[in-house]
């Protein structure tokens, strides 16, 4: 699985970047609020960083005008992939720019029909968002594993992107489950690599190689 971070905030991307693991990143307006910056200047910032997708989303509901503002995001720069609504316009509009070419992230996608139905209309990527169907009580690992079984079993290419991602055992189990991507924010980065047991075994072999320099 590939892993990408979900934020608009510049710093994070060049914080997690620098550790060589990241293969791209997704925002959404949420985050952009966030970050209380022009969505423009952090798109193309990250994609500096990045050299890799960059997940810029749509704030139009109708068709043509979620088209006109993907053809403008595009003009920031090829990585930029248009993130679009699962909605009938949505799939609309996914349709008219992946035929001409550009990539689309389907996001905010709950349900396995959801997801066939993005990758009929050529979805580069679509986005189940684990973690809020969990917290309606439903199984977001078990939606990312449907997901990926219909796509096998139809030869659809479509990459699902595990979002809305909470917790290490999200990324373990996304990744089992058969999604191609995951994206999360900074702190999960974080919460992964860390673990006790390195941590301890560090300050022993450093004590260690104290005493041994004396023998040196
Ligand atoms: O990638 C989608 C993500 O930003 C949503 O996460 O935690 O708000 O459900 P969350």
């Amino acid at each position: 699985m590939h892993l990408y971070l979900d934020t608009a905030i510049v710093e994070e991307v060049r914080e997690i970047a620098a550790w060589g693991v990241l293969s791209g990143c997704t925002t959404n307006p949420s985050l952009i609020l966030a970050s209380g910056r022009k969505f423009e200047d952090v798109i193309a910032e990250i994609i500096e960083i990045v050299k890799g997708p960059v997940s810029a989303e749509v704030t139009a509901m109708d068709a043509p005008t979620m088209i006109a503002q993907g053809l403008e995001l595009r003009k920031i720069s090829p990585h930029v992939v248009v993130k679009l609504p699962t909605t009938p316009d949505g799939l609309t509009a996914c349709k008219a720019l992946t035929a001409d070419g550009h990539p689309v992230n389907m996001t905010l996608c709950f349900s396995a029909t959801q997801a066939l139905l993005t990758a009929r209309a050529g979805a580069t990527y679509v986005s189940p968002f684990l973690g809020r169907v969990d917290d309606i009580s439903w199984d977001g690992i078990q939606l990312i594993r449907d997901i990926r079984l219909i796509f096998d079993v139809h030869n659809l290419d479509t990459q699902i992107i595990a979002a809305s991602i909470r917790h290490p055992m999200h990324v373990v189990d996304a990744s089992k489950a058969g999604a191609h991507i995951g994206t999360m924010p900074a702190k999960l980065f974080a919460m992964l690599i860390k673990h006790p047991l390195t941590d301890a075994g560090i300050e022993k072999f450093n004590s260690d190689w104290q005493k041994a320099l004396k023998n040196q």
